[in-house]
Parts: structure tokens; C-alpha cells; sequence
């Protein structure tokens, strides 16, 4: 046996190898950084991780120089309504000449209007206009996006657009998780909240469970949509059919949703601006995630901030996400809600970045998975064009994303 045989048996065996750049890991919710890292990938896994002087002898199939910057893993954007018809731009005008968000709902603009638009257009149609937007938020690193339905709101045109939810995940290189928001809003056919909650119990959660077309159910909760009793009965077959909860709650009023939620240990729940402590403690006993929307506290011009004291308090985990939607969220850029979330909700940009990550991936029940780097995780990381990672929060817009990497791969 020669020398050289011996060393091609015990040299790590790696399908990539990328190095030139600092990385902060995100684990356990820090920056965790190594300096001149190292990150080799296996199958779309990372196999190894740590400072590049460190590393062991081995074979790679690739070599990637990141000839500097930052990297981090890859954005999750854990909250948007991704894939709708039409836009809401005039009503946008309508709320800037005094018209609230809820006036405009009940003269049956808001989400019926999208409502209307949605069930109009075709799959390929959404396919295309959903396309625009999530080039958007990959441009600006994100790796995994969660996307609701609600648009929808009769059976056939919710699986349409949880169908294009999968179609997007077919067609580009990003993880997207799938939500059944069917209990968003009332559909013009029912006049009746309760009856439309039984044909959700009845008809449409069992074939989107049967179908296997989502991976948790949401729903809004709020004055303007349906009652905490309603959610509570809508939840229970959810639970019954094996799908994980998440909730709309106390965006515009405090109606104690967040809490029901927590009772059904409720992945996460979302706005949150009118919580109060009892909800803040249910959150912190179930593990459910606080999935913070700067995106549409902004556009809403709200005053009344989430709590962020108590939930730093209470020990809840805080995620970010741009809620992207043609109403209350037209956005197109996390990073834009984590320089948000710092500006206006006064989280570091450690947290914000935190938020749009690791407890981004807890929101979606993935964080064994996804959401920081380290060891047997995803190999899913973008490196940017930034000489700190607080720079990231620091820029309002801009390009700063050199590469993106979906398991292991590198796709710009
Ligand atoms: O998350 N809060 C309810 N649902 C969306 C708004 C949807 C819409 O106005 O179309 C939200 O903000
Ligand atoms: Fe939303």
C-alpha cells in the first residue's frame, strides 16, 4: 500500500468546500461567528464547519473561493401571501386620502377584493405574478418562504393556490412551505361565520389533508374576520387531521386568540400588536413563536407597538417576516423588515437577523433543519457584501447578496 492510498482513505470525502468568508452561524439565536471559516457539504448537508486553518485533509469535488464578506444562512421568510390575482394599489390611495383598513373591508374591498382577482385568474396566471415577486425575495437571500393560501376561500380555489405554492417550489430553487389560511376571510356565497367555519371543518381542511397540499393552517382571528370560539373549533380539526396551527391574532384588537392558539401548540403566532401578558405567558409555556410584521404596522401607519419588553421577558422566541400581500404588506424585501423591526420595533440587529433565521425556521416547525449553520443542517447560506453582519439591517434596500446557496448548490 503506497502513502498517497492511505491518504485518500482518511481524507474527509466532500462534495464542496467553500471558504474566503466570515460566517455567523446563528445558532441559538446569536451571531455566533466564525472568522475565515470553512464549510464543507455533503448531499446538501453541511459535513463541516469551523475555522478554514482548522480544516481536516480532504477530497472536494468543488472548490469555492467567497473572495470575502459575510456569510449567513440562508433568509426565511416565515409569514406571506405570496401567490394572489390583481393588486390593491388603489386602495393604497384610498387609506392615504382616510379611508381605514377596516372601512375599505367592510365595503367589501380589502381581502374580498383579492378574493375576486384570485379566483379569476388561472393557475398559470398566478404562477407567473407570484414569480415576479418571489424573484424578488430570493434576489435578496432568501432560501425558504413560507406561503398561506386565503384568497381562496371555497375548496376548489384554495387547493388552486396551495397547487401553485408547489409549483414555484418545482420550478426554483427555494423550500417552500405551504399554509392553509382557508379561515382568512368570509366568501361572498356565506352569510353566516359559523357556517362557513363548518364547511372548513367539513369539506375543505379534510382534502387539503387528504391531498397533503399543506404543512400547517392558519387562520385571522380579529373583529373584522372570526371570533377566537370559531378558530378554537377550526384548530381542533386541524389538530384531528395531524397539521400543525399557526394564528392571525391581535393585529388591530385584543381578543385573547393568541392564547386559544397556544392551547393548541400553535407553531407560531403572527402581528401581535395588541397582545396582552396573558397571551405573552401562553406563547412562552406552548414554545409558539412570535412572528413579528413591521411590513404591515408600517403600511397600516399603527401606533400601538407589539410588546417586545414582554416578550424579551417571558423568554418567546421572535420572528421576523414581510407578511408579503397586496393589502396590508406590499413587500418585497426581508431585509427591508429587519431594518424595520430594528427602526420601529427597537429589536437589535442581531435579534432582527435571529428572527429572519433560526426562529424564522421555528415558526415553520423546521428548525432541526434549517435556519442556522451548523453541523447535519441544510446547506442553505447566502454570502453577502457586507463587512459586518449588522450591515444587513443597516442598508435600506440595495443588492448585497454576492452568492446564494441552496443545498449546497450555488444558484447566483
Ligand atoms: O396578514 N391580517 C390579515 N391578513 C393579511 C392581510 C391580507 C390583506 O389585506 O389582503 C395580513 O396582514
Ligand atoms: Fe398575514
Amino acid at each position: 500500500m503506497t502513502a498517497s492510498m492511505v491518504d485518500d482513505q482518511t481524507a474527509l470525502k466532500l462534495d464542496s468546500v467553500w471558504r474566503g468568508a466570515h460566517v455567523a452561524t446563528m445558532k441559538e439565536g446569536r451571531y455566533s461567528i466564525i472568522k475565515d471559516a470553512a464549510i464543507g457539504v455533503v448531499d446538501g448537508r453541511i459535513a463541516w464547519l469551523g475555522e478554514a486553518d482548522l480544516l481536516p485533509k480532504y477530497q472536494a469535488k468543488q472548490e469555492h473561493d467567497l473572495d470575502g464578506g459575510w456569510v449567513t444562512p440562508g433568509l426565511i421568510d416565515c409569514h406571506t401571501h405570496l401567490v394572489f390575482g390583481g393588486n390593491r394599489a388603489g386602495e393604497f390611495e384610498q387609506r392615504l386620502n382616510g379611508v381605514s383598513y377596516q372601512e375599505i373591508a367592510k365595503q367589501g374591498g380589502g381581502i374580498a377584493s383579492s378574493v375576486n382577482a384570485t379566483r379569476a385568474a388561472s393557475e398559470a396566471e398566478l404562477v407567473v405574478s407570484a414569480t415576479r415577486r418571489l424573484k424578488s425575495l430570493m434576489a435578496d437571500g432568501v432560501t425558504t418562504i413560507e406561503i398561506k393560501s386565503g384568497y381562496g376561500l371555497s375548496l376548489d380555489s384554495e387547493l388552486k393556490m396551495l397547487r401553485v405554492a408547489a409549483v414555484l417550489e418545482q420550478q426554483f430553487p427555494v423550500t417552500i412551505k405551504r399554509t392553509c389560511l382557508a379561515a382568512h376571510a368570509m366568501p361572498p356565497e356565506f352569510d353566516n361565520k359559523d357556517a362557513y367555519i363548518d364547511y372548513l371543518c367539513e369539506t375543505v381542511l379534510p382534502k387539503v389533508a387528504e391531498l397533503g397540499l399543506a404543512d400547517a393552517v392558519d387562520a385571522f382571528c380579529e373583529g373584522i374576520a372570526f371570533s377566537t370560539e370559531q378558530v378554537s373549533r377550526y384548530f381542533k380539526r386541524a389538530q384531528e387531521l395531524k397539521l400543525p396551527v399557526k394564528i392571525h391574532a391581535e393585529q388591530l384588537s385584543a381578543l385573547g386568540g393568541t392564547r386559544m392558539a397556544a392551547s393548541y401548540q400553535a407553531l407560531s403566532a403572527d402581528h401581535l400588536e395588541f397582545m396582552e401578558e396573558s397571551d405573552v405567558q401562553a406563547m412562552a409555556e406552548s414554545g409558539t413563536v412570535a412572528v413579528l410584521l413591521p411590513g404591515a404596522f408600517y403600511t397600516l401607519k399603527e401606533t400601538q407597538l407589539p410588546p417586545l419588553d414582554l416578550l424579551r421577558q417571558y423568554g418567546v422566541d421572535i420572528a421576523i417576516a414581510t407578511d408579503a400581500n397586496p393589502g396590508t404588506s406590499p413587500a418585497l424585501s426581508l431585509r427591508l423588515m429587519m431594518n424595520m423591526a430594528c427602526t420601529l420595533f427597537g429589536m437589535t440587529p442581531e435579534a432582527a437577523l435571529a428572527g429572519a433565521t433560526i426562529h424564522a425556521a421555528k415558526a415553520l416547525g423546521i428548525s432541526e433543519s434549517h435556519g442556522s449553520l451548523e453541523v447535519g443542517k441544510v446547506a442553505d447560506f447566502v454570502c453577502w457584501d457586507v463587512e459586518s453582519p449588522g450591515e444587513l439591517c443597516y442598508w435600506l434596500g440595495g443588492q448585497l447578496v454576492k452568492q446564494r446557496i441552496q443545498h449546497g448548490v450555488c444558484h447566483e
